[in-house]
């Protein structure tokens, strides 16, 4: 059986923020396009479970409407003690307990979905497979980066680089096993 991935898959700026400060995100809507969804669609397929930092969570229910994850299982990361919602739990554990638990089920790969904190507790921890950035043709000059301080350097190898129209350039690396 093949080893459940855990895939980012996330927009930044080409100064490599992922929101304002204030967690503004109107920039996507740059590259916003009626017939172009930039891979989301065949990407979302590949997943059955959403890793998402509670400021990311807050963010999406912020937008109204129906929950983008419903039908598939999300964990919120949170250090607060909260009733789960559904299929959405909240988790104040280790990176390394949730993915065990995670992969004790057969399934499709784990998609965390941000924000930087959410990534940088599992990148530290070398449990990432797999990094898709879509970089949006602009510079915010300020803002919540990608990639936190680190103290580790992780060599990646590009795996895919796609280009749009709308200027957006979309690249999938792979960490290099050492
Ligand atoms: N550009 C994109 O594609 C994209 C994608 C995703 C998100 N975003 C943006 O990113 C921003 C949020 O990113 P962020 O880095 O500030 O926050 P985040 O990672 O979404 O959430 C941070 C929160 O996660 C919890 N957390 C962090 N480490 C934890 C740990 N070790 N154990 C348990 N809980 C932990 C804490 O929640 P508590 O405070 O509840 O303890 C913390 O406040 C939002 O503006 C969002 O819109 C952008």
């Amino acid at each position: 059986m093949e080893k459940r991935k855990v895939r980012v898959y996330i927009a930044a700026s080409l100064d490599g923020y992922i929101a304002h400060s204030d967690g503004n995100i109107d920039w996507l809507d740059s590259v916003a396009r009626d017939d172009e969804d930039y891979g989301y669609a065949a990407f979302i397929e590949t997943i059955d479970t959403v890793i998402m930092g509670r400021k990311t969570y807050e963010k999406v229910l912020s937008f109204g409407g129906e929950f983008p994850h419903a039908g598939r299982d999300c964990y919120v990361l949170s250090r607060t003690e909260r009733i789960a919602d559904g299929q959405v739990h909240f988790y104040s554990g280790s990176p390394e307990k949730l993915l065990d638990q995670i992969r004790r089920k057969p399934g499709k790969d784990i998609f965390i979905d941000g924000g930087s904190e959410a990534i940088d507790l599992f990148r530290k921890k070398g449990m990432i497979d797999s990094y898709t950035v879509s970089i949006i043709p602009i510079l915010l000059g300020e803002g919540i980066p990608l990639f936190k301080e680190n103290e580790k350097e992780l060599s990646l190898k590009l795996v895919e680089a796609t280009t749009f129209d709308s200027g957006l350039v979309q690249l999938t690396y792979e960490p290099i096993q050492k």
